[in-house]
């Protein structure tokens, strides 16, 4: 696990855009696996200002998301498949049909996601952290063997995210669909980003604790090609 401390949120956001660019510059047919939340947003910014100066091109690249609440429709302000579409994808020139965001509440639902996956390998995948130390909607104790399914969150998930949904936790939904540990492992690179003082806890335990299903980020522990971008707040318990 190769850590590269930074600054702050800007310098974070820069270091993965540096990494994201190399890996789709020498790959026109990169795939990408991409993650939500307030974390990887600086990094989609400097993706679309890229694409508006240099042209980059995604024609041929793919894309995976990590997961999606479970109860709000694709539409919905607050999914997941809106957040992408706002943050990066209206903005980039990757076809519609090579984009993948889980969707759905059945094992048929999983399945499907599981077997597109299964397709092809992750060039990067970009991953942020819980305060809890999830990665994806994994929430502790999930064990490393599962593929994509269905989770229920963690009250300490669904307060973290209530921000989105105007301070209500109640209007955070319960379920999301996530790719599995299992799947996120098999992506050839994985950069993780983690800004902020309320990370430092989850990344210390991921960097130094036990390897445990307890906290879920400690199997990037066995990858063998992680990146872990932290600002000083973050990096402030390493
Ligand atoms: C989002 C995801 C989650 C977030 C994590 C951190 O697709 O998979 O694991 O990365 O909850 O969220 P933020 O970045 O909002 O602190």
């Amino acid at each position: 696990m190769k850590i590269m401390k930074v600054k702050n949120y800007d310098e974070m956001s820069d270091a993965a855009f540096q990494v994201m660019k190399e890996v789709v510059s020498e790959n026109p047919n990169a795939v990408l696996g991409l993650a939500t939340g307030s974390t990887p947003i600086g990094l989609y910014e400097r993706m679309v200002k890229d694409y508006q100066e240099h042209h980059t091109n995604y024609a041929k690249c793919q894309s995976f998301n990590l997961d999606e609440y479970i109860g709000l429709a694709q539409g919905h302000e607050q999914s997941y498949f809106t957040f992408m579409q706002k943050h990066l994808f209206k903005h980039i020139n990757m076809p519609k049909e090579h984009i993948h965001i889980p969707y759905g509440n059945s094992e048929v639902d999983c399945q499907a996601y599981e077997k597109a996956l299964d397709q092809v390998q992750v060039d990067i995948q970009v991953l942020g952290i819980g305060s809890n130390g999830h990665i994806g909607f994994n929430e502790p104790n999930t064990p490393f063997t599962k593929e994509t399914h269905i989770v229920n969150l963690m009250k300490k998930t669904r307060q973290d995210n209530a921000r989105f949904f105007e301070n209500d936790i109640d209007q955070v939904p319960k379920q999301a669909i996530t790719m599995g540990i299992a799947s996120i492992m098999k992506a050839k690179k994985i950069v993780l980003l983690a800004s902020g003082e309320h990370k430092a806890d989850a990344i210390a335990t991921m960097v130094y604790g036990t390897k445990d299903p307890i906290c879920p980020a400690t199997v990037l522990q066995d990858h063998d090609d992680v990146i872990v971008i932290v600002d000083e707040a973050a990096a402030s318990k390493l």
